[in-house]
C-alpha cells in the first residue's frame, strides 16, 4: 500500500477558526500529542504574523523531533526569515510558502499579472531554497485557477526548488469528480512533476472536504492536509481523522495508507477540543459522542448478536474505552503521575503538585474520578503562568433567589498582590459574578460569548466554560473548569483576563527579531 503524508495544520489553520485563540503553552500541548498521533509534518502557525505566534513555533519546532515542523510564509523575504528563524532548531525544517493563483485572487487581492505572480513565487522559493532543505509552495486557490496556468507555474516553482505542491481548494468550492481531474491533470502535464510530491488541502464549506481529499488522493495527492476534528477558516478544514479511518475502513476501495496511529485518535480530538472550546458534534464522524452509540432497538439487537451488523468502525480503534474509573481517594502521586503520562500529560514538579491537589480535592466531591475528569485537571488554567503576576479568584459568594435579584461578592487578588472586595448585582447568578469581576478588575471588559458543557456523564460532571472577551479592546479566550457552573464560569472569565496580560508581559520583557 502506498503511504500518503499526513500534514497537520491545526495549530496554523485549525487556530484560525473564529474565536479560537490557542497560548503557547496550550499549542505546545497540541504538538506533542500531533507528535503521538503521528503526523508526518505539522505546521505550528504563520511566524511573521504576530511575535506570540512566532515564539510558538519557535519552541514546537526547539521541542518536536519526531516529525517535520513546518510554518507558513507569504512570498516576501521578510517572512520567510521570519520562518527561518523560528524553524531552523526543529529536526527536519521546512517552510510553507503559497501565492494565489486564480484569476479572481490574482486580480483583485494580489493586483498582479500572471507574469509577475509566476516571477514572485520563483523568487520567493529560490530565496527559501537558500536556507530550507524542503520547501513547499501552495497555489492558493488552486481549485478556481485556470488549468494551464497551474501547470506552467507548477513547473517553474519545482526548477526553483520546491519539493511539496500543495493544490489547495481554499474556499472550498470544488467537488470530487473536479479535484481528482486537476490532480490529474497537474500530474499527466508538468514535465517535472515526478521531482515533486502533489499535496491536497481541502476546506469545507460545501461539505466536501474529505472526499475531495480522498479523490486528490487517488488521482495522485501523496500528502493530504487537515486538522483535528475538521476546526479551520469559516466552515473548516478536511478532519483528518476522517480522511485516516476512511483509508483504513475501506481498504478494499483504497490502496492507499497514513501513518497515524488510530489509538490516539480520540485523545487527541478531545485535547483539540478542550483548548480551542471548539465542541466536536455529537454526530459528528469517527469522534463524535454518538459516532458509536445505537439507538433504535432494531439496531442494538444486530449489534448484540454481531457488531458488524452495524458497526463499521470498533471505538477500540480510535481508542475510546469504557473511560473506566481509574483512581479513587486512596491513589497516591506516583499513581496519579503514571496516569498522567498515560494520558499524553509529563508533568513537572509545580504542575503535578497542583494537579495532585485539585485531583485529591475532586476524591472528596465525586464518586468516581473518570479519564474524562483527570483530563479537565490535567488541561486545567489556573496553574498557568506560575511566575506571572495575576488575578486570581480568593472567594466567592453569590445569593440567588427566584425572586430576588442576584448579588456575588468576590474576593480577589490583583496583580501587584493586594486583594479587594466588592459585590454587584445581575440578572442572572453568571452576570452578577460578572458584573463584580468587571468592577474589580482593571481593564474594559467586554463578554462576548459564554459556552457551557459537562464533562462527562452524572450528576457530579464537572462544568467546564468556554468564554470569549475583549480585554482593553484585545480579543481573549479563556477556560475553567469546576465542579460548580458558577466558580467554572468566574475562572474562565479571570483566565482570559490572565491571558491577555501575559502576551503584554511577554512583549514588554522578551525582544525577538521577526
Ligand atoms: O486554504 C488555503 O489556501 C491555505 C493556504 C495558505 C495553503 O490555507
Ligand atoms: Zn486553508
Amino acid at each position: 500500500m502506498a503511504h500518503v503524508n499526513v500534514f497537520d495544520t491545526t495549530l496554523r489553520d485549525g487556530e484560525q477558526s473564529a474565536g479560537v485563540n490557542l497560548n503557547r503553552l496550550e499549542k505546545l500541548e497540541i504538538a506533542k500529542q500531533l507528535e503521538r498521533l503521528g503526523v508526518d509534518i505539522m505546521e505550528a502557525g504563520f511566524p511573521a504574523s504576530s511575535q506570540a505566534d512566532f515564539e510558538a513555533v519557535k519552541e514546537i519546532a526547539d521541542t518536536i523531533r519526531g516529525c517535520s515542523v513546518t510554518g507558513l510564509a507569504r512570498s516576501n523575504k521578510k517572512d520567510i526569515d521570519a520562518a527561518w528563524e523560528a524553524l531552523k532548531g526543529g529536526a527536519d525544517p521546512r517552510i510553507h510558502i503559497f501565492l494565489a493563483t486564480s484569476p479572481i485572487h490574482m486580480t483583485h487581492k494580489l493586483k498582479k499579472t500572471p507574469d509577475e505572480v509566476v516571477e514572485t513565487a520563483v523568487e520567493a522559493v529560490k530565496y527559501a531554497k537558500e536556507k530550507f532543505k524542503h520547501v513547499q509552495w501552495s497555489a492558493e486557490d488552486a481549485c478556481r485557477s485556470d488549468l494551464d496556468f497551474l501547470v506552467h507555474i507548477i513547473e517553474k516553482v519545482i526548477d526553483a526548488g520546491a519539493s511539496v505542491i500543495n493544490l489547495p481548494d481554499t474556499v472550498g468550492y470544488t467537488t470530487p469528480d473536479e479535484i481528482g481531474k486537476m490532480f490529474r491533470y497537474v500530474k499527466d502535464n508538468v514535465p517535472n512533476i515526478d521531482q515533486a510530491i502533489l499535496s491536497a488541502h481541502c476546506h469545507d464549506d460545501l461539505g466536501m472536504a474529505v472526499s475531495n481529499s480522498l479523490a486528490a488522493i487517488e488521482n495522485g495527492a501523496r500528502q493530504i492536509e487537515g486538522t483535528i476534528n475538521g476546526i479551520g477558516e469559516r466552515a473548516g478544514n478536511a478532519a483528518l481523522e476522517e480522511i485516516a479511518v476512511a483509508l483504513q475502513i475501506r481498504q478494499d476501495r483504497y490502496d492507499f495508507q497514513t501513518g497515524l496511529v488510530l489509538k490516539e485518535i480520540k485523545r487527541t480530538s478531545d485535547l483539540v477540543s478542550r483548548l480551542t472550546g471548539m465542541q466536536v458534534p455529537g454526530n459528528k464522524a469517527v469522534v463524535g459522542r454518538n459516532a458509536f452509540a445505537h439507538e433504535s432497538g432494531i439496531h442494538q439487537d444486530g449489534v448484540l448478536k454481531e457488531a458488524s451488523t452495524y458497526e463499521i468502525i470498533t471505538p477500540a480503534m480510535v481508542g475510546i474505552d469504557s473511560n473506566r474509573m481509574v483512581l479513587g481517594k486512596h491513589s497516591g502521586r506516583h499513581a496519579f503521575k503514571e496516569k498522567a503520562k498515560e494520558l499524553g500529560f509529563e508533568l513537572n514538579e509545580t504542575k503535578l503538585k497542583d494537579a495532585f491537589a485539585s485531583f485529591k480535592d475532586l476524591t472528596g466531591k465525586k464518586k468516581e474520578v473518570t479519564d474524562d475528569d483527570l483530563f479537565a485537571i490535567l488541561t486545567d488554567t489556573q496553574t498557568e503562568y506560575e511566575d506571572q503576576p495575576k488575578y486570581q479568584l480568593k472567594a466567592f459568594q453569590v445569593q440567588y433567589g427566584s425572586i430576588n435579584r442576584p448579588t456575588a461578592t468576590v474576593l480577589l487578588t490583583r496583580p501587584d498582590g493586594t486583594e479587594v472586595e466588592k459585590a454587584n448585582t445581575g440578572e442572572g447568578s453568571v452576570e452578577a459574578i460578572y458584573n463584580t469581576l468587571d468592577d474589580l478588575i482593571e481593564a474594559d471588559l467586554h463578554l462576548k460569548d459564554y459556552q457551557l458543557n459537562s464533562i462527562g456523564k452524572g450528576r457530579d460532571a464537572l462544568a467546564e466554560v468556554h468564554v470569549q472577551l475583549t480585554v482593553d479592546g484585545q480579543k481573549a479566550s479563556g477556560r475553567g473548569s469546576a465542579q460548580d457552573v458558577l466558580e467554572a464560569s468566574a475562572h474562565a472569565f479571570i483566565n482570559a483576563v490572565n491571558r491577555t496580560l501575559y502576551q503584554k508581559y511577554r512583549n514588554e520583557y522578551k525582544q525577538v527579531q521577526v
